[in-house]
């Protein structure tokens, strides 16, 4: 049986290549892009400390230092910061460091990101975890990772978010077939997952979006879960095994999500949020009416 109690432990895998982004990618980790002025990973990791995981497990690969440095002090610079009396930009240059407890293992050889969460199973061990993926972020006005904590503590197992994607957009999920309409509280049972089906043999329009609670039973299955699309070991592949096991809930999120997977779902992310920022966004939505409509 998995230990019981709060779940403090949150896995983020932050070895992908981030090929989509190079040449920008080449020396820096995609997860350091700038959403605004902050990079995606220190989002995802203030995420998961507002939904009480003080814990968390980066999986990453060559990119690990600037992870690593973006979390730690910068003495020097927090010095002349200092010196000039400008608490705002030491404020900013703090806030990284005074995040939750956050610690680092290498991924080797990515096999998929199923294999990235195996390779948190020592230091997750036996109680159950969270796993946020980077491309996905959840506005932190829609709380959505503390509900879905809490449906696990209720009811254990596995549970994913989910979210409606137009039909023609569910080949780039994994999604989920669920049993009756969810409730008012957005949670469902799940009968059935599938990795990236095409369109046509969908079983529903809810795509699994990168936030998950997970029981630590998953090592286990995860272990002889054979490569699935695309040849990569499956998150998703091992949940499906679950089925009947374990409960597997769902959380349909309709609050407000970001994608930075793309250049362009990351461009219209940096936009998006920088026009709703008091400091940028009167300045830049006035440009943009302006220069707008001189685009024809
Ligand atoms: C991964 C998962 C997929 C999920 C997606 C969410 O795919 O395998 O099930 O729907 O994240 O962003 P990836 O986008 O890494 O190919």
């Amino acid at each position: 049986m998995p230990i019981r109690g709060p779940i403090r432990k949150a896995v983020i895998p932050a070895a992908g290549l981030g090929t989509r982004f190079l040449p920008a990618t080449k020396a820096v980790p995609k997860e350091m892009l700038p959403v605004v002025d902050t990079p995606a990973i220190q989002l995802v990791v203030e995420e998961a400390v507002a939904a009480g995981l003080t814990d968390v497990l980066m999986v990453s690969g060559r990119t690990k230092r600037a992870l690593e440095d973006h979390f730690d002090r910068v003495i020097e610079l927090e010095l002349a910061l200092e010196a000039k009396g400008d608490t705002e930009r030491l404020r900013k240059v703090q806030e990284s460091t005074h995040l939750g407890d956050v610690h680092y293992v290498r991924q080797g050889d990515p096999k998929g990101l199923g294999h990235a969460v195996l390779v948190a199973a020592e230091h997750v061990g036996n109680e159950p975890f969270a796993v946020l993926l980077g491309d996905d972020l959840i506005d932190h006005r829609d709380p959505l990772l503390k509900q879905m904590v809490q449906v696990q503590e209720e009811r254990g197992g596995n549970v994913i978010a989910l979210m409606e994607v137009p039909h023609e957009q569910i080949s780039m999920y994994g999604c989920a077939a669920i049993k009756g309409p969810p409730g008012d509280d957005g949670v469902v049972e799940i009968t059935e997952l599938v990795e990236k089906p095409p369109v046509d043999e969908a079983p529903s329009d809810l795509a699994i979006i990168g936030r998950y609670v997970l029981s630590p039973t998953i090592f286990e299955v995860l272990r002889t879960t054979p490569p699935g699309r695309g040849g990569e070991i499956q998150l998703t592949d091992a949940m499906a095994a679950m089925i009947g096991r374990e409960p597997l809930h769902g959380v349909v999120f309709r609050g407000r999500r970001y994608d930075t997977g793309d250049r362009l779902d990351y461009l219209k992310t940096v936009v998006k949020l920088a026009s709703e920022r008091d400091d940028l966004g009167p300045q830049l939505l006035a440009w943009l009416r302006e220069w707008l409509p001189q685009q024809g």
